[in-house]
């Protein structure tokens, strides 16, 4: 099995990654995250955004698989799935959901607005699609999961569920959702029976078993993980490629290659520290160059230079084999462009993360000279692959994928990639 994950602060363009390799594939997973991700794909004069289901969707002959790790609101799901047999995709065909699956309740986005109003200006910045209450459910032993849809009692089991989330909501002064919410859901839950539902774990040892290539997709970043990342301001799954195990019930010793996708500079949405933010007109121009919007809420992404101890981070972390350099595009006909490439955190140079990245870090960088407009049909400029192999030698890892632009076709393969 293969990972490709974000190693930065998620929307590195993993979804474009996953299209444009998904024909290597049998499988494509996703192992964690839920609505919370947007996953932007673009060709043929077409964009689609993804949330729950896998990017492989739009590669006939792949089975896109929701794992166990990932958290489902079967209403948001639904529409997903509508959307898609609207582009024409037949997504039940190639759907396949774990049964151990959490699934998001409207009281989960309830709690997880509550939680947010509370926090004040030290609110995470959450998506607000209830995945913090989600995973606490599950961790907390109290959710419920895609396979009790199929008993009697789960009306019953939501019902609890709800009561005690409404009890939460009420130490916050909040009520629960809206009895339309509620009626939305259990229908939509409803509409959940007629996907086919699996046992991931012994699927994917099957699969692989007999020779089939699987590709576990992550969703988010790096920096966003549940315990490596910039903590409290982090998503609440483990989006790291420990996760991947995890979140699909596949052995550490089957993952082969591993892919970490980032952007030529860094964007972030939502609160918490990022040490190389530009809060200035090139901040700005970069937001506008890369439509640097979010891809679930609309929001403005934070912009700021590249961070290698960050990426290196990364890469010890994940174990990251190869990595893929999206929108070196969007820095095109800058005079020059700054790599941070060590912080100074209480006077020392370091070229690691630290503990605490809140306050206090202060990257040093490196100028190097911009580039020119660069094709996916001829050679880069120079220039650009002196920023590449300049990152490549900091981070001790191939850059193999250049990602041009937002296409599918606008995308150079640095050394041919075959599914191991
Ligand atoms: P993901 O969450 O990691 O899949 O990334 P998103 O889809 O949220 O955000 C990436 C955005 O950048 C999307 O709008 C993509 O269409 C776009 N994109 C991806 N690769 C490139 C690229 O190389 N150049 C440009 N200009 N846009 C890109
Ligand atoms: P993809 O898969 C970027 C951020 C939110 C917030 C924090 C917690 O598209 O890369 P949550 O909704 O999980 O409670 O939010 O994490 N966040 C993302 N940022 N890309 C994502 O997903 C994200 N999913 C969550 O903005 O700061
Ligand atoms: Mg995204």
């Amino acid at each position: 099995m293969d990972v490709l994950l974000g190693a930065q602060w998620g929307d590195e363009g993993k979804g474009k990654v996953v299209d444009v390799i998904a024909p290597r594939y049998e499988v494509i997973a996703r192992f964690q995250g839920g609505p919370n991700a947007g996953h932007t794909l673009i060709f043929e004069g077409t964009k689609h955004v993804l949330h729950t289901i896998p990017s492989g969707v739009f590669r006939e002959g792949t089975v896109n698989l929701v794992g166990n790790g990932v958290v489902v609101d079967p209403v948001i799901f639904l529409k997903e799935v509508r959307a898609l047999e609207a582009a024409g995709v037949d997504i039940r065909a190639s759907l396949l959901l774990s049964r151990r699956a959490h699934l998001i309740l409207p009281t989960h986005r309830a709690l997880d607005a509550a939680s947010e109003a509370d926090k004040g200006k030290l609110k995470i910045g959450s998506t607000l699609k209830g995945i913090g209450p989600t995973y606490m459910d599950k961790t907390g032993r109290n959710g419920l999961r895609v396979g009790d849809i199929f008993q009697a009692d789960l009306p019953d089991r939501a019902a609890a569920l709800r009561r005690k989330h409404e009890r939460l909501l009420s130490l916050y002064d909040q009520g629960g959702a809206s009895p339309e919410a509620e009626a939305e859901w259990m229908d939509a839950v409803e509409q959940l029976k007629s996907f086919r539902t699996v046992d991931c774990e012994h699927y994917l040892d099957e699969a692989l078993n007999s020779g089939k290539r699987v590709l576990a997709e992550g969703a988010q970043g790096t920096l966003l993980d549940i315990d490596f990342g910039t903590y409290p301001f982090v998503t609440s799954s483990s989006t790291i490629c420990a996760g991947a195990c995890t979140g699909l019930g596949v052995a550490p010793n089957r993952i082969e290659r591993i892919t970490g996708i980032f952007k030529a500079y860094c964007t972030r949405v939502g609160s918490g520290p990022f040490p190389t933010e530009l809060d200035d007109a090139t901040g700005e121009a970069i937001r506008k160059a890369g439509h640097e919007f979010g891809s679930t809420t609309g929001r403005p992404r934070r912009c700021g230079w590249l961070d290698l101890p960050a990426l290196r981070y990364a890469v010890m972390i994940n174990g990251i084999t190869e990595l893929a350099m999206m929108k070196a595009d969007v820095l095109t006909g800058m005079d020059s462009v700054r790599i941070c490439t060590h912080y100074r955190v209480k006077g020392e140079i370091t070229d690691r993360m630290p503990y605490d990245v809140t306050t206090g870090v202060e990257p040093i960088y490196t100028d190097m000279p911009g580039w020119g407009a660069a094709s996916a049909n001829g050679r880069l400029p120079d220039t650009l692959e002196r920023y590449i192999a300049t990152i490549e030698q900091a981070v001790g890892v191939p850059i193999s994928i250049v990602s041009l632009g937002p296409d599918r076709t606008e995308t150079v393969m640095r050394q041919p990639m075959t599914a191991a």
